[in-house]
């Protein structure tokens, strides 16, 4: 099938399906899911023959119908949202940048992302994927048939941090770690615990700790999680593009293209988060910012919501925005009635950000699509998922 072009409208494209599937994964908590179906796609690639890949085919019936690809449906059929709204977009691509994005709104690192992987109509011989219930000659045999090393084999297989295994599934069952929807290195500090009760370990899991090549990569990854990260994402980038050589013509997405919402990133984050405050009050409740205040207490409350905010944002695929940090704690309350009472009209409105030092009624409104987001407690209760877009403004 053709290649993709990469031009300046995919690229646009792309960016707009991060920040959908953004809001899909956390509204659908399917990150799990989601990272396995790029694996999925991307793992059954062979270097010698140059065949498999990243190249969309877990889509044909034939190959979703592979006995390790059980119950990815799920995750096939969530992409043709995304790919209804950006039909330019290839299959292969969507479901590389879906596992980027999974791996991103779980709190893991960030894998770099290059566009312009070719669709294929034709699969890969049943087969080519690794069977949990074997051990590290064969682990050496797929990792090895994709041209990759022990390191990636190991720091991939942390991608086990996330999400669960099914009874009707592969026939095993449970989650590996305790925070199934946490990207992080617990997978491998519950790995090198002898006794994780509870907790999944499959025979390749177990593989990792009991060959002496792979087990000083468990034991740094346990001990160091930002090592972890750093090698997670190199060797998730490599997954991603086997067999892909990117298009000439795709240039690195430049930074401004992300649209930052306003030059004065500081004043205006203050008055975004003033509009998106009952939003945010609803998500702390039940990330419970205290908790992110103990693990990070070096971090000013007034920078912890402010970044609660730009993240709550972002993770519902609306704009990055820049967080300039350092804000100071204060012990004195301002007055009741500062924000905007809902109630009165423009003149009123226009007071309030007059006073936050925002005169520009450009921006007034802009921040104000921020109300969407603080209908989702609405939302959640009546059972609709909510992302950031423009809807809220009326045509
Ligand atoms: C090393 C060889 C690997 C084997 C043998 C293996 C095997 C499995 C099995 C048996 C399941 C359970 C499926 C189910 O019942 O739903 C599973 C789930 C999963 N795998 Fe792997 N896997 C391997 C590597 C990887 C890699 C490299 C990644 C990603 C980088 C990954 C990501 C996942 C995720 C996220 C799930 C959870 C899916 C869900 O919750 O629905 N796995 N894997």
């Amino acid at each position: 099938m053709a290649a993709a072009i990469v031009d300046a409208e995919y690229l646009k494209e792309i960016e707009k399906a991060r920040r959908d599937l953004r809001a899909l994964i956390s509204s659908k908590n399917c990150a799990p899911i989601m990272l396995r179906l790029a694996w999925h796609d991307a793992g059954t690639y062979d270097a010698t023959t140059k065949t498999g890949g990243p190249d969309g085919s877990i889509r044909n019936e034939v190959e979703y119908k592979h006995a390790a690809n059980s119950g990815l449906t799920i995750a096939i059929d969530l992409c043709e949202e995304i790919k209804a709204r950006h039909p330019k977009i290839t299959y292969a691509d969507l479901y590389q940048l879906a596992g980027v994005v999974a791996v991103e709104v779980t709190g893991g690192p960030t894998v770099d992302f290059v566009p312009g992987r070719k669709d294929s109509s034709s699969s890969p011989e049943e087969g080519r994927l690794p069977d949990a219930k074997q051990g590290p000659p064969h682990l050496r045999d797929v990792f090895y048939r994709m041209g990759l090393a022990d390191k990636d084999m190991v720091a991939l297989s942390g991608g086990h941090t996330l999400g669960r295994a099914h009874p009707d599934r592969s026939g095993f069952d449970g989650p590996w770690t305790k925070e199934p929807l946490k990207f992080d290195n617990s997978y491998f500090v519950e790995l090198i615990k002898e006794d994780s009760e509870g907790l999944l370990k499959l025979p390749t899991d177990r593989a990792l700790v009991e060959d002496s090549q792979f087990r000083p990569y468990v034991e740094l990854y346990a001990k160091d999680g930002e090592a972890f990260f750093i090698d997670y994402a190199e060797s998730h980038k490599k997954l991603s593009e086997l067999g892909f050589t990117p298009p000439s013509s795709c240039f690195k997405l430049a930074v401004k293209n992300s649209t930052v919402l306003a030059q004065g990133a500081v004043g205006v984050a203050v008055a975004a988060a003033v509009v998106i405050l009952s939003y945010f009050y609803e998500v702390s409740r039940r990330l419970n910012a205290e908790n992110i205040k103990v693990k990070h207490p070096a971090i000013t409350y007034p920078d912890l919501y402010q970044l609660a905010g730009v993240v709550a944002l972002e993770m519902l695929g609306g704009p990055k925005i820049e967080f300039v940090p350092r804000r100071k704690d204060s012990p004195i309350s301002p007055d009741e009635g500062c924000l905007r009472d809902g109630k009165q009209g423009a003149s009123d409105l226009r007071d309030v950000f007059h006073r936050v030092g925002i005169s520009d009624d450009k921006d007034i409104v802009a921040l104000t699509g921020g109300l969407k987001l603080a209908r989702r407690a609405d939302s959640e209760k009546s059972g609709k998922t909510l992302k950031n877009s423009h809807v809220y403004f009326p045509k």
